[in-house]
């Protein structure tokens, strides 16, 4: 698996109809689900969380828990779906996840880290990963984050996802816990060199993909959030940047066409967070207000969609 480029795991943001837009925006791309907690795939109907059905990209699907044979149960679910990978959450920081002991907390309890691992190990049928922070609170992000990932890398995890901060699990909200706590990059090349026969990918801050490539070439590939929903325009140039692929040849206007066609085969709940995720498309053209208005309106699909290809006609913005 290429990892060169991901779309970084966000809740309420990376659901199958999101993934289904950056589909059409970068073939190459490797995307993640939101976390999902291992108890919803194994008590409601699993379909509702793992359907990937419809995207061709490389799908990661992330799950969150702390109990072993929970994690297991799900795992197994999860075998019966297309996705590439699994990877354990070991990064979220908030007081729900953390009240429920899952997330960024069990980064200070290694050894239940290591037997929800072993559980998920033993029955996946694909690699197994983790998405960790460099330390939670007062931890050492030195010794103790290599301790950390030596430890999982004797159970069989060989690629790691690294949020490039620490968590404060007290007195900071997950929205803080992205940006107050700074960024410290050199501390995942220095995991990098330590443990080089790992793959090791960075995320957090990342927004100038051009530059990005550039600087983080000794890793073996970067996560990218925020910057992906807040712009999804800009996932056009993933596959020329990194992958140095054309197949991504899909202009706005086709990626228009395709988005309603998918949102035909929607029920309404659906088709609605599917329009929501398109809001952030029309950003920086001329009229993107009008486009979201439209997208947020109740008129038929077919002229939202007949009108924001007109939108997209007389915009500045090159739309084919
Ligand atoms: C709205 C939102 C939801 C998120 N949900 C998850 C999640 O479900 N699992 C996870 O591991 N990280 C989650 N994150 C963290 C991101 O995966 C990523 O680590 C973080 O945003 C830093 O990367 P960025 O600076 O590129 O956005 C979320 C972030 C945002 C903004």
């Amino acid at each position: 698996m290429d990892r060169s480029f991901c779309i970084a795991p966000m809740m309420r943001r990376t659901d199958r109809h999101f993934r289904y837009l950056c589909s059409l925006l970068s073939k190459e791309s490797t995307l993640f689900s939101e976390m999902i907690h291992a108890n919803a795939i194994n008590r409601n109907h699993p379909e509702r969380f793992l359907n990937n059905s419809g995207i061709s990209n490389d799908t990661v699907l992330q799950i969150g828990g702390s109990c072993p044979e929970e994690l297991k149960k799900a795992t197994l679910i999860a075998n019966e779906y297309d996705y590439s990978e699994i990877n354990l959450n070991l990064g979220c920081p908030s007081s729900k996840v953390q009240s429920g002991n899952f997330g960024a907390v069990l980064m200070k309890d290694v050894n239940l880290v290591k037997k929800c691992l072993s559980e998920i190990i033993k029955v996946s049928a694909k690699e197994v990963s983790v998405k960790i922070r460099l330390g939670v609170d007062d931890s050492d992000i030195n010794e103790g984050l290599d301790y950390f990932i030596e430890e999982l890398s004797k159970i069989g995890v060989n690629t790691f996802y690294v949020h490039a901060r620490i968590a404060l699990l007290k007195g900071l909200d997950p929205k803080e816990n992205r940006t107050i706590p700074p960024l410290n990059y050199e501390r995942v090349f220095q995991v990098k060199e330590d443990f080089d026969h790992l793959n090791i990918i960075i995320n957090g801050g990342i927004e100038d993909f051009k530059m990005a490539k550039d600087k983080f070439f000794k890793l073996d590939g970067m996560m990218v959030g925020r910057a992906a929903y807040d712009l999804p325009f800009k996932l056009f140039d993933v596959d020329q940047i990194f992958f140095n692929s054309t197949k991504t040849n899909n202009s706005l206007l086709s990626v228009i066409d395709e988005m309603f066609e998918y949102i035909d085969t929607l029920n309404f709940k659906d088709e609605i967070k599917t329009k929501f995720h398109m809001l952030n498309l029309f950003k920086g053209l001329k009229y993107a207000k009008k486009s979201r208005l439209l997208l947020l309106s109740n008129d038929k699909n077919d002229k939202i969609k007949r009108e924001l290809k007109d939108i997209l006609l007389e915009s500045e913005i090159k739309a084919a």
